[in-house]
């Protein structure tokens, strides 16, 4: 009974409880001796108060043991709940691992800090200034044909155009103008094109850019940079050539191709027949790559009679591609964990 009555009741237990049956402005006992302490004829309220007194030890008698009773049992409960059993199984939780992107980045930077290059990122998004002009690449050059670009809708007000890079160049612009020479650089980071996806395209994808300018660069150090990248990032055995090509911003321009990584450079698969991977040509083309084309130096205030350098820009999935064997350039964006264990 003493319980039942406080139920419901919101404030802590106990308090409630004692507020119930002492409270002073509304408890039983205050409303007894309004009603009936107070009120009682004279003579008989000696033994009125007698009654009341006896209610009022058995009360206050009942209320302590609730008291003890309610906080005994707060012990055992909380001693309960934060019981620490330690023969329980641990939580397992499972452990992620770096994407073959991200693995593949990394080894080229390793390859590339070892000889002396430094690391540096730039925006994605991007001016027509930083992305074409200072790349030597005027409005309507039909290079840009071959970068079919996103631009972003702005207000006309705009001052001037924006677009998501279409390649990582734009950064060979942006350390040479905050950079006296020597400059050794390599530039990871996304790039967009307007390209539907297949196995070889997608709108967006990675580079790694690298540029070294310095007084004293020659043609040789280029090919040799490039040759100890590729040996220390496929394998000793590894051939590299290149073809003579064509870029805006590079003088002579040149296209890195490697010895087919399938066929050993034959040409010829395993089981006999044609390699289906370089077409029995024996070679694969990796990347894009030149000596800096001394016009680009005048758009970032160097001396193009003093310094020399050059450039290169090459796909990160390509090279994962070729490394690993990959056949369909969309799985890197697909996140499917049966590929990504593979790679731990
Ligand atoms: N930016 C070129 C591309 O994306 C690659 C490149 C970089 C070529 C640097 C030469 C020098 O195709």
């Amino acid at each position: 009974m003493l319980t039942e009555a406080w139920l419901g009741s919101e404030a802590d237990p106990a308090t409630s409880l004692r507020n119930f049956w002492v409270g002073r402005k509304a408890g039983v006992l205050t409303n007894i001796t309004e009603n009936w302490l107070k009120p009682a004829a004279p003579a008989l309220r000696g033994a009125v108060g007698r009654e009341f007194n006896l209610l009022k030890a058995h009360i206050e008698a009942g209320l302590e043991k609730q008291r003890v009773q309610i906080e005994a049992n707060a012990t055992a409960t909380a001693l309960e709940r934060e019981r620490v059993d330690l023969s329980l199984p641990g939580v397992v939780r499972p452990i992620g691992s770096h994407h073959l992107l991200r693995q593949v980045l990394q080894r080229i930077e390793d390859i590339f800090i070892s000889i002396g290059f430094s690391i540096v990122e730039g925006p994605e998004i991007e001016t027509p200034y930083y992305n074409f002009e200072a790349l030597n690449i005027p409005e309507h050059h039909p290079v840009r044909d071959d970068m079919d670009t996103f631009y972003i809708e702005l207000p006309k007000s705009a001052p001037s155009q924006l677009l998501l890079r279409t390649h990582t160049s734009p950064m060979q612009i942006r350390t040479m103008e905050q950079r006296k020479p020597p400059v050794r650089v390599i530039v990871p980071g996304k790039v967009y094109r307007r390209d539907n996806p297949d196995a070889t395209h997608s709108f967006a994808f990675h580079q790694v850019e690298g540029l070294a300018v310095d007084t004293e660069i020659t043609f040789c150090d280029f090919t040799g940079t490039i040759e100890y990248f590729v040996q220390q990032f496929f394998g000793a055995g590894v051939k590299t050539r290149f073809r003579p090509s064509y870029f805006p911003f590079t003088e002579p321009s040149v296209e890195f191709d490697v010895s087919c990584i399938f066929c050993g450079g034959s040409g010829t698969a395993a089981g006999g027949g044609t390699c289906g991977k370089c077409k029995g040509a024996g070679w694969i083309e990796l990347f894009g790559a030149g000596m800096v084309d001394p016009a680009v130096y005048g758009f970032v205030g160097y001396d193009a009679k003093k310094v020399n350098g050059f450039a290169f820009g090459m796909g990160i999935d390509r090279l994962a591609m070729l490394k690993y064997g990959i056949d369909d350039l969309q799985v890197f964006f697909q996140n499917d964990v049966r590929l990504l264990r593979q790679f731990p």
